[in-house]
Formats: C-alpha cells, structure tokens, sequence
C-alpha cells in the first residue's frame, strides 16, 4: 500500500540522520569516523567523549528505529511490512543518504525498532548484550551474539516476527564483519583496554 511504502522511506530517512556525527559536532569531539573504530555508533563516542555523547548517541539511534515502527504499528501495518521498515531504518543507518553512504552498524536502531512491537524480546536483547559485554567487555562481541539469538527470540515469543529478525541478523552480523575478523585474530578492542589507555 502507499502507506507501508511511505513508512519505508520515511524510515529510511530518517535512518540517515546520523547520531554520532552530529553529537560529535555538538560536545566538540573528533569525527567518530576518522578515530577509534571509525564507526560512527554509540560505542565509538564513547571512546571519544565518554558517557553522555555516547548515551545521547545511542537514545537518538534507538529513537530512528521505534519512531518509524510505533508509528506504522499504530497506523495498522502488518508484521512483516513492520519488519521492512525496521530494516529500512536500519539501512539508512548503516547507508545514510545523508552522510556520503558511510554509516553504523544498526544495532541501537535495530533494537529501538523491536522495542514497540516485542518489548519482552528487546528487554530480552538489552540483558543479553549487558551479560556479554559484562563478561567480555567487547561491544562488538556483545552485540554479535546478541544479534545471533535474536531470531531464536523472535521464534519463541513473538514468532510472527522471526523473518524479520532473521534480516535484521543478516544485516547487522555482515555489517561487523571487521570486528568478526579482528576477533577471531585476537585484536578486538576491548573497553578494559581502550578505557585505561584513553588518557
Ligand atoms: O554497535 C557497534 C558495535 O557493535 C561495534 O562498534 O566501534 O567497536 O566497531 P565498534
């Protein structure tokens, strides 16, 4: 309908707008594209500017992410047109037309899109991610195995959603393929190092 197609774009859209860059811009911090990790998600401003940027960062990316799919639930869209505008928010974070196509990783607003339509499973997600980070203290590790279970999630509490998540895996596990190879060669960063050799 031309209902789901304009939710999709909007949600692209919207999806474009990135975060991290723009809080940078704001606190007076280094390009999150040109330091750390390069990645221009919550994780890297963290490394660049500590907690507050990094936690506006990361509510303004959740916000991409429930804002298009709480609006398209509330206008009636079915789950798998749902499912298509998590994913066309989470591409236009990870491809902003905006930012010369050079995005995040889309774990903020993949997450931020579960949150109206499966709040169970996104707490479910939230306290995945902190158990592994807590371990590990490897965000890229966290949210790879977090992003891995989702389906499972999806298939045990909200399976009419399974589809969708298992796209949303895809996309989100392709997108980390440096830290995938940087983990399997044991050179991750990890926050109990990058943390001490900040100063
Ligand atoms: O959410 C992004 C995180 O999983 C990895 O970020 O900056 O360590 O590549 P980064």
């Amino acid at each position: 309908s031309a209902l789901a197609i304009l939710m999709i774009v909007f949600a692209y859209l919207l999806g474009s707008i990135s975060s991290a860059v723009i809080m940078c811009k704001i606190f007076g911090l280094d390009d999150p594209r040109l330091r750390g990790s390069g990645n221009p998600g919550a994780t890297n401003v963290y490394r660049l500017g500590g907690p507050i940027p990094a936690g506006m960062t990361l509510l303004f990316d959740v916000l991409k992410g429930m804002i298009p799919v709480w609006s398209g639930y509330l206008l009636g869209l079915p789950p798998i047109i749902l499912g298509l505008v998590a994913i066309a928010a989470c591409l236009g974070h990870i491809y902003p037309l905006f930012f010369k196509f050079q995005g995040g990783k889309a774990v903020a607003t993949a997450l931020g899109a579960m949150f109206p339509v499966a709040t169970e499973m996104a707490l479910l997600l939230i306290v995945t991610w902190g158990l592994v980070f807590w371990m590990s203290r490897v965000s890229s590790l966290a949210a790879l195995v977090t992003v891995a279970l989702s389906p499972l999630y999806a298939w045990l509490i909200k399976p009419q959603y399974t589809i969708p998540a298992i796209m949303l895996a895809a996309l989100i596990i392709w997108r980390h393929r440096t830290n995938i190879k940087r983990l399997w060669l044991g050179t991750e960063v990890s926050f109990r190092t990058s943390t001490k050799n900040r100063k």
